[in-house]
């Protein structure tokens, strides 16, 4: 029974790795399931990859296998609420599969098996994630990054929303995709591949998880620039810096530790 921690970045992955001790590596679906303790937590950590239907297998086997208690998933995503810029963060409180469509036979973006659109994240560790996170961009991030990055990326005052975030099978580029999913999904700031999975896989079989994403981008035809150059020098920096102030601050999870 432990705390899970999903990265849809394998360099996330690799930095949350590298800070863990009693390391035990389990091989299974083609990802490395790494076990161990981090920050004085039992924990284990896993990268994802994209899409969701890699989310949905990984975290399904967190849950059967590894007997996950609660899954926590970090990672980056284009920003469709227009007041967010490359840098800040999102702390997600419902989740939607943007693509999923069964008209006419259920309404669009409902999910057939839940009976549902808006997935809601654990509700507790919003706010914990949330001031973890402002915790991070107060005291670290100066700390951490080059004043070269800060300003190549004008990371000068980040901030930390909480909000809805949209999943589908597909990396959004264009200017119309965002306003079209804003029109259709009016709760939502951000866009990424896998959080909409892991909030249903989590939902079916009752198992509280949250989503923390930074934006990377602005998910239009400048989506892709500089997007490698942003994973490595800010966005794992980042998801390290807030677990590592999160799980200090968490207090012990029940049935686990
Ligand atoms: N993750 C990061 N940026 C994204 C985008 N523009 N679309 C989908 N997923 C993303």
């Amino acid at each position: 029974m432990c705390l899970a921690i999903v990265s849809a970045m394998a360099e996330e992955n690799a930095s949350l790795v590298r800070q863990m001790s009693d390391v035990e590596k389990i091989e299974a679906g083609r990802r490395i399931y790494h076990r161990g303790r981090l920050w004085g937590r039992d924990v284990v950590v896993v990268f994802s990859h994209w899409g969701k239907v890699a989310a949905a297998s990984t975290v399904t086997l967190l849950i059967t296998r590894f007997e996950a208690t609660e899954i926590i998933f970090t990672g980056v995503a284009g920003a469709v609420d227009r007041s967010l810029n490359i840098g800040d963060i999102v702390v997600g409180t419902e989740l939607y599969q943007h693509d999923m469509d069964v008209r006419p036979l259920i309404e669009r973006h409902e999910i057939p098996l839940l009976a549902m659109t808006a997935m809601p994240s654990y509700v507790p560790r919003r706010a914990l994630l949330a001031s973890a996170a402002q915790h991070y961009l107060d005291l670290h991030l100066v700390e951490q990054l080059s004043a070269e990055v800060i300003g190549e990326f004008s990371l000068q005052a980040p901030k930390v929303v909480q909000g809805g975030i949209a999943s589908g099978d597909q990396f959004i580029s264009s200017e119309q995709c965002v306003e079209d999913i804003r029109g259709r999904l009016p709760g939502v700031v951000c866009v990424e591949m896998e959080g909409g999975a892991v909030a249903q896989v989590c939902t079916e079989f009752d198992i509280p998880f949250s989503v923390i994403r930074t934006i990377s981008d602005s998910a239009n035809d400048q989506a892709a620039m500089d997007f490698p150059k942003f994973i490595v020098e800010v966005a794992q920096m980042y998801s390290l810096g807030i677990m590592n102030v999160l799980l200090m601050d968490l207090p012990p999870l029940p049935n686990a530790d």
